[in-house]
């Protein structure tokens, strides 16, 4: 060691400094088990001499819906492929199941290189990133989103997670796949509260950056649910592309210069501030989504009330949540689940609450002077403007 090593150890100790380059594709593919279609072998990465092999982990749904086509893609393209088929939940979103996975993981024995395959809803992409995280410091996976949320949200940022203690999302890891295959053709089986609960996040999108992506969902979103992003009639068609286009691109947009969040102050935590903690105390009532409805309905609200959205524009926006079949409030919201999930909130942003609110359609703003009594003035009147709803439809 060099003298001037040596007395540096000595007096401060050392820092080590390593940089870590991300690159993963987010690719948006039709019939991804189609026969021809190559995109499944080519994005998973390697391939060692003895062919293809794959180790897979299944939605038990995805897998009674879809898992005889993708068993015979798999088949006709002569890989061999172990299927590790998982019952999941946000209850059992748990370090149980994760531990099954690795342990599965180690009887399949996979190789250094192999990725491992995640297809499914959110909750399985998550848990699955978790176990790839971890499994040997860090596992290559691959993710197929077989819902809205996936497709749009969970499938194609950094961050895994699992539910802890009874904390959302409480363990986890920013541990990005090394593909994302999205193929809207699974959302041909969902049913429309989880098209819904993904059209939660599409609106957050809207609402943070992009008035166009509004404007189609304001004119579109029954063709879509209706036609589950299909795309069965030209204008379903083109409004199903131009909606994902739109979603998924300004969700990466987003990440990608802040991956591992080291910037608090994120336009995307929009819907996220108080969810998390209407999402837990009400489980399993309300979805992801319904609950980053209510949360974002309430952040409206209050933009409105400090003149930062016209009361037009917070009209529309409350509208179209309940047009997309979403809520705006829930009986639980009341003083002491707000205190806590502000409490939570600043934790969770670096010691400050650093709240996304909308500034009209299309932008935000951050505050941290929200208060619990400012949050109950909102959901009161949200209250209100629904009560005055129901009696208007029932004096129709
Ligand atoms: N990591 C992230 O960045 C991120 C982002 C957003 C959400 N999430 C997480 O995602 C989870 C929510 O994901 P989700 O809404 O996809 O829920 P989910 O994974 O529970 O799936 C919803 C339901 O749809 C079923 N399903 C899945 N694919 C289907 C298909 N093609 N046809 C019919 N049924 C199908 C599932 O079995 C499940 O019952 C939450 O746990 C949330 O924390 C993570």
């Amino acid at each position: 060691m060099s003298g001037h090593l040596d007395e540096l150890a000595r007096s401060k100790g050392w820092t080590v400094t390593a940089e870590k380059t991300v690159r993963y594709d987010v690719i948006l593919t039709g019939g991804l088990f189609d026969p021809e279609s190559r995109v499944f072998l080519e994005s998973s990465g390697t391939h060692t001499g003895g062919g293809i092999r794959r180790f897979i982990v299944i939605d038990r749904t995805v897998d009674e819906l879809h898992g005889a086509r993708i068993r015979a893609y798999l088949d006709h393209h002569e890989v061999r492929y172990k299927l590790l088929t998982l019952e999941v939940s946000e209850q059992n979103k748990t370090l149980e199941l994760v531990s099954v996975i690795v342990r599965a993981l180690d009887e399949y024995g996979i190789d250094r290189h192999e990725p491992i395959v995640a297809i499914g809803g959110g909750v399985l992409l998550d848990m699955v990133g978790v176990a790839a995280g971890l499994y040997r410091r860090g596992t290559r996976y691959v993710r197929v989103p077989t819902t809205l949320v996936g497709l749009i949200d969970a499938g194609i940022g950094a961050k895994t997670g699992i539910n802890h203690d009874g904390y959302k999302n409480r363990l986890g890891a920013y541990h990005p796949p090394v593909a994302a295959l999205l193929d809207r053709t699974f959302l041909a089986t969902l049913d429309e509260r989880h098209l819904a609960n993904g059209m939660a996040e599409i609106l957050k999108m809207a609402l943070i950056r992009d008035r166009d992506l509004f404007d189609l969902l304001a004119e579109h979103a029954p063709l879509l649910v209706a036609e589950r992003f299909q795309g069965r009639t030209p204008a379903g068609d083109r409004a199903a592309c131009e909606v994902v286009r739109h979603a998924v691109g300004g969700m990466l947009d987003e990440l990608a210069h802040n991956l591992w969040e080291h910037t608090l102050a994120r336009p995307v935590d929009f819907g996220h501030s108080i969810s998390p903690a209407i999402e837990m105390s009400a489980l399993p009532e309300l979805l992801h989504g319904e609950a980053v409805a209510i949360d974002m309905a309430v952040f409206v609200v209050i933009a409105c009330r400090r003149g930062l959205v016209s009361p037009e524009d917070r009209d529309r926006i409350l509208a179209l949540i309940v047009d997309l079949g979403l809520p705006v409030e829930h009986p639980r919201l009341d003083r002491s689940l707000l205190r806590g999930a502000l409490a939570e909130t600043v934790r969770h942003r670096g010691g400050m609450a650093r709240l996304p609110l909308p500034v009209g359609i299309g932008s935000v703003c951050f505050v941290d002077d929200v208060t619990e009594s400012e949050l109950m003035l909102a959901v009161k009147e949200l209250r209100e403007l629904g009560g005055e709803d129901a009696e208007r439809a029932g004096g129709g």
